[in-house]
């Protein structure tokens, strides 16, 4: 069974990453509404991705304590570039390594051994997620200037699955 702090801490987490999979669909509308399919696409892929993460932290909870589901926060819904959201979306991810880290603190400082293993998962996850949004950062700045290069990358992120 969790103890109490924890399962406080996880149902916290479970409620961010619905947050990010919310985040995520308003910057796929934003792409949507200024022509950007690709680039809503790509954003669509990551809620996907981040459902998946609340999903993995609900059956965990649920499995070892109780789920107590919270309201989900609105995300921002309007940017000023093509570029912008990409920025938010790595700032945001650094943030939530920063939050999983933060469990593995509590985790550990609780003895929570099993709790410490299963966020091993996410502690892992976090480096790939901060290493997409960062490259994704950059190619978009290289093509920032160019409106032929912007159409390429849309392509590009257009194929992400
Ligand atoms: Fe659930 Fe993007 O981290």
């Amino acid at each position: 069974m969790l103890g109490e702090k924890m399962e406080e801490a996880l149902n916290g987490q479970l409620n961010a990453e619905l947050y990010s999979a919310y985040l995520y669909l308003s910057m796929s509308a934003y792409y949507h509404s200024i022509n950007l399919f690709g680039f809503a696409n790509w954003m669509r892929v990551q809620w996907a991705e981040e459902l998946k993460h609340a999903l993995k932290f609900f059956d965990y909870i649920a499995e070892n304590g109780r789920v107590l589901p919270r309201p989900v926060e609105v995300p921002p819904r309007e940017w000023d570039s093509a570029l912008a959201p990409f920025e938010v979306a790595y700032a945001h991810e650094q943030k939530v390594t920063g939050l999983i880290n933060s469990l593995v603190e509590l985790a550990t400082s609780q003895g929570d051994e099993v709790t410490r293993d299963f966020l091993q998962w996410y502690v892992d996850e976090q480096v790939e997620e901060e290493e997409s949004a960062s490259e994704a950062v950059e190619k978009i700045k290289a093509a920032a200037d160019s409106t032929e290069e912007l159409d390429r990358l849309d392509q590009e992120f257009g194929q992400r699955k």
